[in-house]
């Protein structure tokens, strides 16, 4: 039994699929459980085929405790690395017994069968949506927070039962990673954002605005106290979050402190949805038609992190800019028109 294998929960998606990158690169044994229900195995070849290492992979739903046990049972696991979560605000609203059911009760589900093993060591995909509407700009981690739908709610209820979970037991140690905007893609082309449905985010919207697989984009609000009108966000590369969680499992593997930290992964720069539309035609050479529509009811103006703390504690900084990400995400869509 090897005690040195890292469990990525969720770790076929789009940001698991990254951080499994980094992980491979630097050493690490993983072993990725999912249930594929927003991700295909696809993934998980061509990080083979990147890395040159086979992946272990079970196809298993986080809730199912009596399929993860045997997991468990099998790896001696060092730690765990959790994106196993659905994350689409719209279908939140509409499904919210879905949403609980999927994050907070799997999340619950998961903690117990690790606390079993004595795997004590957790890295948390939370969101900047746990901030609702920022009352400081940049956000720091001490910031208030307060959210409006059932996925940030569900987002910010795991976290408090992660905080609950490391005080009762000090032998706990999670980093709450609350991801920004996440967008690009693996330089390589291999890997990528591929969504199931009509995309909700907006870098997989603009991409297929581009190929000509979506008519145009709709820009929700154009009357925002911003630079242009249009709301501004902390868009960060998919490479660099990914090595976010490379340096915050490097942490709890290093560090004597234990207990619950919450680290912001962002640029600290916002950019407006008219600069992105901008920096993305330049990657392309393409024209994205858009139209400025009325704003979205729960958006706010202006949102971008303030990364200090993941910089001095961490020792993480987000390296590539927006120009880096338009180009990367190009290159994915044009490599794979219809996903994997
Ligand atoms: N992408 C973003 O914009 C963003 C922003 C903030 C936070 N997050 C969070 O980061 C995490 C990863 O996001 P992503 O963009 O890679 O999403 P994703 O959908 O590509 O990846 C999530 C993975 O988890 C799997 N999964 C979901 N429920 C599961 C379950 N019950 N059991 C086993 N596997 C399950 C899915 O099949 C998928 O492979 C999610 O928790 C998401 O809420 C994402």
């Amino acid at each position: 039994m090897n005690s040195e294998f890292v469990l990525i929960v969720g770790g076929a998606g789009y940001i698991g699929a990254h951080t499994c990158f980094e992980l491979l690169v630097s050493g690490y044994n993983i072993v990725v459980l999912d249930n594929l229900s927003n991700s295909q195995k696809e993934s998980l070849k061509r990080l083979s085929t990147l890395t040159g290492k086979e992946i272990d992979f079970y196809e298993v739903d986080i809730r199912d405790s009596r399929s993860v046990d045997l997991v468990f049972e099998k790896y001696g696991f060092s730690s765990v690395v959790h994106f196993a979560g659905l994350k689409s605000v719209g279908e939140s609203n509409s499904f919210p017994l879905k949403y609980y059911d999927n994050n907070v009760s799997g999340s619950i589900s998961l903690l117990k069968v690790m606390d079993k093993y004595n795997v004590k060591k957790l890295v948390f995909s939370s969101s900047a949506t746990v901030y609702g509407t920022p009352k400081e700009l940049p956000i720091p981690e001490t910031a208030p927070t307060s959210t409006i739908n059932p996925y940030g709610q569900s987002k910010l209820l795991v976290e408090k039962i992660l905080v609950d979970v490391a005080k009762a037991d000090p032998d706990w140690k999670i980093a709450n990673l609350r991801y920004f905007n996440p967008a690009g893609a693996h330089f390589s082309g291999l890997i990528g954002e591929d969504p199931k449905d009509i995309p909700n985010n907006i870098m997989p919207y603009i991409s297929q605005v581009a190929v000509g697989k979506l008519e145009k984009l709709s820009v929700f609000g154009g009357d925002y106290d911003t630079v242009d009108g249009t709301g501004v966000r902390d868009y960060i590369h998919v490479t660099d979050l990914a090595k976010g969680h490379l340096a915050a499992l490097n942490y709890l593997n290093s560090s004597q402190e234990c207990g619950f930290s919450s680290f912001n992964l962002g640029t600290g720069k916002g950019v407006s949805v008219l600069e992105l539309i901008n920096a993305f035609e330049k990657a392309s050479g393409k024209n994205i038609p858009f139209n400025i529509v009325a704003r979205r009811q729960g958006d706010v103006a202006a949102c971008y992190a303030d990364p200090t703390k993941a910089n001095k504690v961490l020792g993480w900084k987000a390296e590539l800019d927006i120009d880096r990400i338009c180009q990367d995400a190009w290159r994915w869509q044009v490599n794979n028109p219809t996903g994997y």
